[in-house]
């Protein structure tokens, strides 16, 4: 990537212009009620430079529930209390055509981390003493990676969800049937939802991407937050599998590990460079926010942030 401050800032703008194009495209995820109550046409984008730098236009004091990005969270912690051995003996690796909250790519397991199932799956391996402890844990490890000290659990979310999440409860007793873990589905399924319930901002989100991006040390103190192993095994999930059935199509037009959220938030990764977030709830059928998406593609292309070119 150029680097030179006034002109990143230039071509940032620019890209943000251009992706005017695609506001009022796609609708907010419905499916969690409170989600509706949100105005669908916020927008908010931060890119973080590994070199610490920090790049944020739009709503950046908005906080929206990181959902699906949650995902991120519960592979690290996952990985770091159990190993990799562990936890893809439980999980796939792999993409799957379905949706994100089907359970036709479960099989003997769920196809990758990031689907729904893949999800709860790694949520049960998270270790504390109880489920309290196990939300405190996930949280403030978001507070590390994002620096976002403010975060914490958006009630109204947490409480919209757990009362209409009836697909994750078939999956989550589901997975219990098939000995993929033996916890109590309910208790695995309130975390999950927790986790999906997480608030940020978008620069917060944006540095996570960052610390991601400069193999899991902080861009700031530089102090290690995610070991590099693991940082590699998440980055190449969220390539493969982070846009759920439309990963390889993203991939191939922009060319930036993603991981996308219903709430409409995507972050990205470019390694060694910088990490992207993008808030904007209008959402494709796939579950990904249209606005953002597009966004992704226009600024991999002026920056020159494709990972493949
Ligand atoms: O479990 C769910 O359905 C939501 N809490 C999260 C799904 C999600 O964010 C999918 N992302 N694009």
């Amino acid at each position: 990537m150029l680097y030179n401050k006034k002109m990143i800032n230039e071509r940032l703008l620019n890209a943000i212009e251009k992706s005017k194009d695609y506001i009022g495209i796609g609708e907010a995820a419905g499916y969690i009620p409170e989600l509706l109550n949100v105005d669908s046409d916020n927008f908010a984008f931060s890119l973080v430079t590994t070199n610490g730098d920090v790049f944020s236009y739009g709503d950046r004091d908005i906080v929206f529930s990181i959902q699906s990005i949650s995902k991120l969270l519960s592979l690290i912690l996952a990985l770091t209390d159990t190993s990799p051995k562990e936890v893809y003996e439980k999980v796939g690796s792999e993409p799957t055509r379905y949706e994100f909250n089907s359970i036709v790519p479960i099989g003997d397991k769920p196809a990758n981390p990031f689907i729904n199932a893949g999800a709860i799956t790694t949520t049960s391996m998270i270790l504390g003493a109880n489920n309290e402890e196990k939300f405190k844990r996930i949280l403030n490890f978001y507070k590390s990676l994002s620096n976002f000290k403010e975060s914490s659990l958006m009630k109204d979310i947490y409480e919209s969800e757990i009362k209409t999440t009836d697909r994750n409860k078939a999956i989550a007793y589901y997975l219990k049937s098939k000995n993929i873990f033996s916890a109590d589905p309910e208790e695995v399924l309130d975390l999950y939802i927790k986790s999906c319930s997480i608030g940020s901002n978008i620069e917060g989100l944006a540095k996570m991407g960052a610390v991601l991006a400069n193999n899991g040390y902080d861009v700031d103190d530089r102090n290690m937050i995610v070991p590099e192993p693991i940082v590699q095994i998440v980055v190449s999930q969220m390539a493969s599998c982070g846009m759920y059935e439309n990963s390889g199509n993203y991939l191939m037009n922009v060319g930036i590990p993603s991981k996308s959220g219903v709430s409409g938030a995507i972050v990205g990764i470019v390694p060694g460079v910088c990490g992207i977030g993008v808030y904007s709830p209008r959402l494709d059928k796939t579950g990904n926010s249209v606005r953002g998406k597009e966004l992704f593609k226009i600024i991999s292309q002026d920056l020159g942030l494709n990972i493949f070119v």
